[in-house]
């Protein structure tokens, strides 16, 4: 079966410029197959490269040496050595990503950030802007938020604005970086909801999921990264 990403021989380093090229090894020769349709939670210690695992998947990290192939456009796409424009093309039709913060570009209205997937693809506004509308109400953000930029909203209210924005286009594949970390019982459950609605749909997961009963309910395996041994690095 065709793999939906296929990561070979990851090498990935840290050097720290500011602290005498300090080197810090996160991944040596890692690996992972995501099949269609699988939905597979990252586990291990804190530190030990998780978050930045799904960073370099959505290409905000260059890799150090090895392949990340993604499944994209009836083809399969290295994103380690993509140019910046085939990047772009696969976070707006393949792979989605919620980061555990949101980024808040000042002055842009919360539905206009959860919308922009939507006009990005080429949906109109009024089709865009009706079906942000659904998600904020879904995800409990009272009305007089909407046309507010998230600057200074909570960071509860940031991460359901990040997960509305998330899952308003469904891909192929999405990215949650603790997509219920600050949030009340009554939130987590809708966004849990959200997230096997997506999974019902087709969409391959990989997650980072802190609590244990969340991490069981959303994914059929895990996949525990191991720390390096940092011994290494002075070789
Ligand atoms: N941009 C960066 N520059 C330098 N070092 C980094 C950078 N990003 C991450 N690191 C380092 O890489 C290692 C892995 O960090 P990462 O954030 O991926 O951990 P994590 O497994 O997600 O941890 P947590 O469970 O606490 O979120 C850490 O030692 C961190 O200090
Ligand atoms: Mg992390």
């Amino acid at each position: 079966m065709k793999h939906m990403v296929d990561v070979d021989k990851l090498n990935k380093n840290f050097f720290l410029h500011t602290q005498g090229e300090a080197k810090i090894p996160v991944f040596r020769d890692f690996g992972l197959e995501l099949k269609p349709g699988e939905s597979v939670a990252l586990v291990g210690p804190s530190g030990v490269g998780k978050s930045t695992l799904l960073r370099l998947l959505y290409g905000n990290y260059k890799t150090g040496s090895g392949k990340i192939l993604v499944s994209h456009d009836g083809g399969s796409v290295n994103l380690s050595g993509a140019d910046p424009h085939t990047i772009l093309h696969i976070r707006k039709w393949t792979i989605g990503y919620v980061s555990q913060f949101l980024r808040v570009i000042p002055r842009v209205p919360a539905i206009q950030v959860v919308m922009e997937p939507m006009r990005g693809r080429g949906a109109s506004e009024e089709v865009s802007r009706d079906l942000a509308g659904k998600l904020l109400s879904r995800l409990r953000i009272p009305n007089r938020l909407w046309s507010l930029s998230p600057t200074t909203f909570s960071g509860g209210e940031q991460q359901r604005i990040n997960i509305a924005r998330g899952f308003i286009a469904t891909y192929p594949v999405m990215l949650l970086d603790e997509p219920t970390a600050s949030l009340d019982p009554d939130n987590t459950e809708t966004v849990v909801e959200i997230i096997k609605e997506a999974i019902g749909m087709g969409t391959s997961i990989i997650g980072i999921f802190h609590d244990e009963d969340i991490r069981n309910r959303l994914a059929s395996r895990c996949i525990e990264i191991q720390p390096i041994n940092n011994h290494t690095c002075s070789e």
